[in-house]
């Protein structure tokens, strides 16, 4: 993967570790998180296939969420600019994002577009991390905070846009399926989704980073892991959307595994 270098009996970081991955100098995903303990298990989830119960460190530990809130964050200012380049942001007048964190995207919109009016959705357990965040970015009435959890209940709805970044991952696919039909419900006729994710291919075995971040998602998440570009082709098909474009790379930053696709409510 591109981590270590061999030289005679010793291993030391390649380049890329260094650079993203050694304390100090955190720009990779996760930098802030202490995830020791959570890998310690691998050997006994393995053995068991016992996951947890619910997201970690989401919806267990705070202080722990308000650093990989953090770290997402961190990642996101870099990526928005290249993210935004691909949003079709002048023909939309609203934007949901769906799971936004410390709303990193919906803030570097709003101030790329002044037209735009956003509501970012959170679960009811982080929404205040988002509302701090919301608030120290100083962008006014037009960006609204929602406390809600998307497994239980319905998104809001008459948007021209539908923003939907690194959520998928962490959840099961029947909840992804239904997460799908009601972002198109929440669209105005017309309007896109834009879903940001690690997509695989069919064999779940590629990207490698994302082979690796589905192990990740094991051990934090009940049900969540990468999913398969052909999967999520079909459950947008089965939601009722069309003119599906991509996946294109979310951004040529070498530590953003992430792929991008938007379709349309036609
Ligand atoms: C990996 S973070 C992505 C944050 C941001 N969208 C980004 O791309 O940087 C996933 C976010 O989805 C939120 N989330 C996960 N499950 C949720 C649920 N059931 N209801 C609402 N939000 C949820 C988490 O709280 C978290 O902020």
């Amino acid at each position: 993967m591109g981590l270590l270098r061999k030289r005679a009996l010793n291993y030391e970081n390649s380049p890329f570790a260094l650079r993203y991955l050694c304390s100090g100098n955190g720009s990779f995903l996760l930098s802030e998180y202490d995830a020791w303990n959570v890998w310690g298990r691998l050997p006994d989830s393995l053995t068991s296939g016992k996951r947890p119960k619910v997201a970690q460190p989401f919806f267990s530990r705070r202080e722990q969420t308000g650093r990989l809130l953090q770290s997402l964050d961190k990642d996101a200012r870099k990526i928005a600019p290249y993210l935004m380049a691909r949003l079709p942001l002048s023909r939309s007048k609203t934007l949901l994002d769906v799971g936004g964190g410390l709303g990193s995207f919906t803030i570097a919109c709003c101030r790329r577009s002044p037209h735009l009016r956003a509501i970012i959705v959170e679960h009811p357990r982080v929404v205040s991390f988002t509302s701090r965040a919301v608030k120290s970015a100083k962008i006014g009435k037009r960006v609204q905070v929602m406390g809600l959890d998307i497994a239980k209940e319905p998104l809001p709805r008459g948007f021209d846009l539908v923003l939907i970044s690194n959520v998928l991952h962490g959840q099961g696919a029947r909840e992804n399926r239904a997460l799908l039909r009601s972002a198109y419900r929440c669209l105005n006729q017309g309007g896109r989704i834009v879903l940001r994710d690690v997509l695989m291919s069919r064999a779940g075995t590629n990207p490698d980073w994302g082979a690796l971040f589905s192990v990740a998602l094991f051990l934090h998440t009940p049900r969540g892991r990468c999913y398969a570009l052909d999967e999520v082709h079909g459950w947008l098909r089965a939601a009722g959307f069309s003119g599906i474009k991509g996946p294109f790379r979310s951004s040529p930053l070498p530590f953003d595994p992430d792929s991008v696709l938007i379709a349309e409510k036609s």
